[in-house]
């Protein structure tokens, strides 16, 4: 359809002529549904055709809306993988048809040639952050048990890689147990409550590696008769508001910021690509750490 769309103003002109796919994981968590509605509330204040579709957590159903995408001939495909591995073939149909492709969020296993631009945040940075607050909460002693994401996902990689690489700098810390609760608030409990049957009191340090997980494990931490945020340690990523309720509630100790609000940065990139325009090869987003003393004062500020 070949949009038209120089000079780019995102802020108060619109694009009706560009179409976009976007093949999006499902909505796991509470990230996720903040992703899809900066994708969706973007399209429509910038007049974008998109075709959004939601896959279920299953990367075949990623693949077939890809593929669909490329058969509707839209200008530009976004895609958040949900596992890092298995996207070359379908990838290189992108680009044999010559259309962009932005990998959102997550990011996948492939030669640099078979996508256009990635846009989302370090994950492995995220784990060394998430450490670095586990640490310094248990004064660098203690025993700490992993609540991994979906198991394959570039987050779950990213964030487990950068979390052991920080741990080798405090010895007195050990990693007792990992989990896989695939993201999700009711599996992190289900995991969180398995834990603590196998291992007990000597538990002092969860990581749950999104907040969701977290306040299914604070649940879990409860249930089981201990005060979660004091008797245990609670570090997790992507900063939504509930993980600044449970900070102000004294129950999660530090959320690491993973921002989901992509929603712009994908649609100025995606009408860079359609014109042809230069972009960086990894775009990411300023993100912060929040701890229990600053809670209060920046769940306000909060937009997811
Ligand atoms: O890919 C980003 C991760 O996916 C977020 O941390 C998590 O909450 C989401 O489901």
């Amino acid at each position: 359809s070949g949009a038209t769309a120089s000079p780019l103003d995102v802020q108060t002109k619109t694009y009706p002529e560009l179409v976009v796919g976007f093949a999006q994981i499902g909505a796991e968590s509470e990230w996720r549904t903040a992703n899809t509605r900066s994708i969706q509330d973007t399209a429509n204040q910038l007049g974008v055709e998109l075709d959004l579709s939601d896959a279920q957590q299953q990367q075949e159903n990623q693949i077939k809306a890809i593929r669909s995408f490329i058969a509707q001939g839209v200008d530009v495909i976004g895609v958040s993988p949900v596992v890092e591995t298995g996207w070359d073939e379908v990838f290189a149909e992108v680009k044999q048809a010559g259309i962009p492709l932005i990998l959102l969020d997550r990011n996948a296993d492939v030669p640099d040639d078979l996508y256009s631009v990635r846009i989302g945040s370090d994950f492995v940075e995220e784990g060394r952050r998430a450490c670095g607050e586990m640490a310094r909460l248990l004064d660098g002693q203690g025993s700490i048990v992993i609540l991994e994401g979906t198991q394959g996902s570039a987050p779950m990689i990213g964030r487990g890689t950068g979390f052991q690489e920080c741990l080798r700098e405090y010895p007195g810390l050990q990693v007792l147990d990992s989990q896989s609760g695939d993201f999700i608030r009711a599996r992190g409990k289900e995991e969180m409550a398995a834990l603590l049957r196998t291992h007990g009191r000597s538990i002092d340090g969860v990581f749950a590696q999104n907040d969701d997980m977290a306040l299914g494990a604070i649940e879990a931490i409860e249930e089981y008769g201990l005060q979660p945020g004091i008797d245990i340690k609670i570090v997790s990523i992507d900063a939504v508001r509930a993980a600044f309720e449970a900070m102000i509630a004294g129950k999660l100790n530090a959320t690491i910021e993973c921002n989901p609000l992509l929603g712009p940065l994908f649609f100025e990139t995606a009408l860079h690509l359609a014109n042809d325009t230069p972009v960086e090869k990894w775009i990411k987003p300023i993100e912060g750490v929040y701890r229990q003393d600053t809670a209060a004062q920046e769940l306000p500020r909060r937009k997811y």
